[in-house]
């Protein structure tokens, strides 16, 4: 065995004593001159940071993401630009709602926040398992989130609050039908699909744009936990997505996802059935079909979990060459809202980190960006530090991004604009008709479970409205047995 290191202190000097603090002699007190303890105590009270205000339960893995498919002629994203192309991955798993601590099997929707290592830079697609969303317009996202989260005064997530502003919600009610069904709850990290949720727009070699949705189909299969399976896993191990995700990895059975994408040519946006801007739709696969483009397995365990998963930075603007924002307004409110908590969370030079910094590019990140606290590369060295400059300084491109698209009118604030067969419930219906009677019995129970906990009958009779709405025999259903489960109280 090779001889143990010495300890040191932070500032490099060997330490001869690491169990006995300095002390007056042998019964006295400590000494305030007892540098090294005094720096182990200074340490540890700053050893957490912010949690993320949303997600902050999570789990990550690294990987590689191969192109198995030629679609490039939809895009001129370099990361897609040849069959058999590998990019090294990240991808950050989580829950929404709980605070760190929280069980990993609570009934939520999981965050699947993939980055890609470009050689044109981080591609972060943070996505969820939910191909919708609860809202349209991220003006009430943390409204959203605080009836979501725990209550001011009881410290505890409460249903009269979720139920409440769901009942002011409509438009929710497609992702309380996801939510409340077998997929509101994966078995394991492994067996659940991810998607990007949003409609991105994608730009070819030939400057032709396209919308686009993307779908991790998870190629372990679907597998689920019902209700009761999921409490009494959770009282167990309340990690056990976690454990299950880094034991899969040291075993070498590793996780793989095939990525396939919704691919619609820019002109059909404005006369398609459902406005292709609103998260809460999906574009049914007969209208625009999935065309496989890769696969992202997941190969290593991150060394330290604090370095490189707590301090992931991944943000819905980081965008490559070939692709872009669509007018969705949930993605225009998000584009801002990661960059900033960023920096609230982990400061101005997270960007450097590891885990962040963009390692598919040669030479890394370079920009005229200088100084902040905790700068701790070259911060440019002797070079100049504006542009534009005469001493060969980076350069921009000149080259168009492709990206964009034509708008008009008044600025204002507007309803989201309704296409042909827009309503707040036509795919809310849809989805619970598509289940079977037993999946039906089961979401029909676990939306009464929860909703019979709602202290007030006006809410109880509003949220369940919604659901009637969207199916007559669906909201019959839950009232009656919200009803039967509150007399049995
Ligand atoms: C995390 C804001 C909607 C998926 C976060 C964080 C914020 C945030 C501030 C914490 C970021 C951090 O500290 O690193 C918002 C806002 C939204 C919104 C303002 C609406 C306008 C969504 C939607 C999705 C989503 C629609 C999925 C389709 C995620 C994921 C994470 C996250 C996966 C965790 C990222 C990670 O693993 O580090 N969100 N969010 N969010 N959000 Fe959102």
């Amino acid at each position: 065995m090779s001889p143990r290191p010495t300890l040191t202190t932070e500032a490099g000097a060997p330490v001869s004593d690491n169990q006995h603090s300095q002390t007056a002699g042998p019964n006295g007190p400590v000494l305030l001159q007892d540098h090294h303890l005094l720096e182990k105590l200074a340490r540890f009270n700053r050893e957490r940071i912010p949690e993320r205000v949303v997600h902050a339960v999570g789990s990550g893995a690294y990987g590689t993401f191969e192109v198995t498919q030629d679609l490039t002629r939809f895009t001129r994203m370099k990361v897609f630009s040849a069959v058999g192309k590998k990019t090294e991955a990240f991808l950050r798993f989580s829950t929404v709602a709980g605070s760190k601590g929280a069980p990993d099997t609570a009934r939520d929707p999981r965050g699947f926040a993939v980055r890609l290592y470009t050689e044109d830079g981080n591609w972060d697609l943070v996505g969820n398992n939910t191909p919708v969303f609860f809202l349209r317009d991220g003006i009430k996202f943390p409204d959203f989130i605080h009836s979501q989260k725990y209550d001011p005064y009881t410290n505890c997530q409460e249903p009269d609050n979720v139920w409440d502003f769901f009942a002011y919600s409509p438009e929710a009610t497609h992702q309380f039908t996801w939510l409340f069904g077998d997929r509101g709850i994966p078995a394991t990290l492994r067996h659940m699909d991810g998607f990007g949720s949003h409609t991105f727009q994608w730009v070819n070699a030939t400057g032709e744009r396209f919308w686009v949705k993307f779908h991790f189909k998870t190629d372990q299969g679907i597998r689920t936990l019902t209700t009761p399976e999921a409490e009494a896993l959770g009282g167990k191990d309340p990690q056990h997505h976690q454990r299950d995700l880094y034991q899969a990895i040291d075993r070498g059975e590793f996780p793989s996802w095939t990525l396939k994408v919704q691919v619609m040519p820019e002109a059909d946006a404005a006369n398609y059935r459902f406005n292709p801007f609103d998260l809460t739709k999906v574009w049914p696969y007969q209208d625009y079909p999935l065309m496989e483009v890769g696969r992202l397995t997941l190969n290593r365990n991150p060394e330290n979990f604090f370095a490189e998963v707590e301090q992931a930075a991944l943000d819905p603007s980081h965008f490559v060459p070939g692709i872009g924002p669509s007018p969705d307004r949930m993605l225009q409110a998000r584009l801002f809202a990661y960059g900033d908590a960023h920096r609230y969370r982990l400061g101005i030079n997270s960007t450097q980190l590891p885990v962040n910094s963009p390692k598919g590019v040669k030479g890394g990140a370079r920009n005229y960006g200088r100084d902040g606290a905790m700068r701790f590369d070259g911060n440019g060295g002797r070079g100049p530090n504006y542009e534009p400059n005469s001493f060969n300084g980076p350069a921009q491109t000149d080259e168009s991004p492709g990206t964009g698209y034509a708008v008009s009118g008044m600025t204002g604030t507007f309803v989201h604009g309704k296409h042909a067969e827009d309503t707040d419930y036509v795919q809310a219906g849809a989805l619970y008709r598509l289940m079977d009677e037993a999946a039906k019995a089961r979401l029909v129970e676990n939306i009464s479970g929860s909703l019979a906990q709602v202290s007030r009958e006006d809410i109880i009779t509003r949220a369940i409205a919604h659901f009637r709405a969207a199916d007559e025999e669906y909201g019959s259903r839950i009232a009656v047995a919200v009803q039967q489960k509150r007399h049995a109280r």
